[in-house]
């Protein structure tokens, strides 16, 4: 698949399953991640790899640091347990904010989100399939603790990434007009 036709087809996949990306796949993806663009080469973004029985710590993770976890129904305990299982291979995206006199905290994030994005267009190109998922989970901190993140470090994303495991969805159809406008300035 060429890099336009990635780019321009490329579609979230929920559906994944094993076998684990293979370690040069991954390779790619995390170097695809790294030519993200950055403001002032400040470097925020990093990423945590979880995979194998990690992902069921991680479950744990995500059930322990629920408001009161222990009073939840068995079926939503369960739930948060299973979350990190959907997928063989789950990237997180984490952002390091600094402060910085030209590059405020958003442009931070944003370079590490265009780092997802680089990464789900890579694992599509790669035949794989990925999507990008947060929810209350990433913005607990005792889930950010858990992850060894930092007081500045935020996570962007969890990049759930795997073989894809059903039919793709059909493309969206916009109409590239509805979202461009060719703008020029008013004379009068
Ligand atoms: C920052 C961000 C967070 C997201 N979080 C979730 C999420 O927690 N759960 C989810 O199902 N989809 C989430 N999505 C949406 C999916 O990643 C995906 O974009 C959406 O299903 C549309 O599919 P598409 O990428 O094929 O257009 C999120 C998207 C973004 C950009």
């Amino acid at each position: 698949m060429n890099a336009i036709e990635a780019l321009t087809q490329r579609v979230s996949v929920a559906q994944l399953t094993g076998p684990e990306p293979t370690a040069e796949q991954q390779r790619l993806m995390l170097t695809a991640a790294l030519r993200a663009p950055d403001h002032a080469w400040l470097r925020p973004s990093r990423y945590l790899t979880v995979r194998g029985d990690a992902r069921e710590t991680l479950g744990r993770v995500f059930l322990e640091s629920s408001d009161n976890w222990q009073g939840l129904a068995e079926d939503k305990k369960n739930k948060l347990l299973n979350m990190p299982m959907r997928a063989p291979l789950i990237i997180v995206a984490v952002c390091r904010i600094t402060e910085h006199q030209k590059v405020p905290r958003d442009e931070q994030l944003l370079s590490t989100g265009a780092g997802v994005q680089n990464i789900l267009n890579a694992a599509f190109a790669l035949g794989l399939g990925a999507i990008w998922r947060t929810g209350d989970l990433a913005v607990n901190p005792k889930v950010a603790e858990a992850l060894g993140l930092d007081e500045c470090e935020e996570i962007v994303g969890f990049i759930y990434v795997g073989q894809i495991n059903s039919s793709l969805k059909p493309l969206p159809e916009l109409n590239i007009d509805d979202f461009v406008t060719d703008w020029t300035a008013k004379t009068s």
